[in-house]
């Protein structure tokens, strides 16, 4: 795993972005991955920033988003399509129909999973996926279990979840309970991952992403096993990872 360790969010984003827009540079037809959350909105300013400077194109990227919550429709302000939309879909020349985010509303969610997968593997791959985590170590919605889930499913999301997302809404209660995930085989078939933590609360979380034993018990853990990861990092999410002694 090579580990970018960056003095602050700013720079934590900057550095995600730039990676991205190799990605694309490199081939400006790829696949990525994308993620939401509040970790990659710098680098989603950063790429919107070049794009109007005429440095990037996206007409001919796809995309398939991790995740979205079951029962929000897209243009629900907390729903990841709207995210995806305002925070980058909108403001660059990406193809709407080339952007892919789980259907929230359907009323046949386990359809939406498999053909979410086959869509994926219709693909071939995904060229570079884009991961936040979470404080308990999910990724996308693969919350701590007894076992890592491979394909697309609907997550019964954790009451530690349900509690970091209680900001962005009006009330815990309005917090959806449930998800639908990309799975874990969808995010380990990626060619490149690019896992990006800031703030002393995803400390630990990344000290057994990139330490603790291989376990369900913290989903990022398994990116141990993938070939090509990066983590992209300010200085109090590695804060464990230093103290540990650990070379970053
Ligand atoms: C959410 C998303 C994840 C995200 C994580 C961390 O629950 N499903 O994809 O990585 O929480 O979010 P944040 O970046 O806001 O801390």
């Amino acid at each position: 795993m090579k580990i970018y360790r960056e003095k602050d969010y700013d720079a934590m984003s900057r550095r995600a972005a730039e990676i991205i827009a190799a990605e694309i540079l490199h081939d400006p037809a790829c696949v990525l991955g994308l993620a939401t959350g509040s970790t990659p909105e710098g680098a989603y300013k950063y790429l919107v920033d070049w794009y109007g400077k005429g440095l990037l194109s996206f007409k001919d990227v796809l995309s398939v988003n991790l995740d979205e919550y079951v029962g929000l429709a897209p243009d629900h302000d907390q729903s990841y399509r709207y995210f995806m939309q305002s925070n980058l879909f909108d403001h660059v020349d990406i193809v709407p129909g080339n952007t892919r985010v789980p259907d929230g509303l359907s009323k046949d969610p386990g359809t939406v999973c498999k053909e979410y997968d086959a869509y994926i593997r219709s693909l071939g791959y995904v060229s570079l996926q884009l991961l936040g985590i979470g404080r308990n170590g999910h990724i996308g919605f693969n919350e701590p279990g007894d076992h890592f889930v491979k394909e697309t499913h609907v997550v019964d999301l954790t009451e530690s979840t349900i509690d970091a997302n209680a900001r962005f809404f009006a009330s815990r209660e309005d917090v959806p309970r449930q998800a639908i995930s990309m799975g874990i085989g969808a995010i380990m078939g990626a060619k490149k991952v690019l896992l990006c933590a800031s703030g002393e609360e995803k400390a630990e979380a990344i000290f057994n992403t990139v330490c603790g034993p291989i376990s369900p018990s913290c989903p990022g853990s398994i990116l141990q096993l993938h070939p090509n990861v990066v983590l992209v990092a300010d200085e109090t999410a590695l804060s464990k990872l230093t103290a540990a002694g650990v070379e970053v």
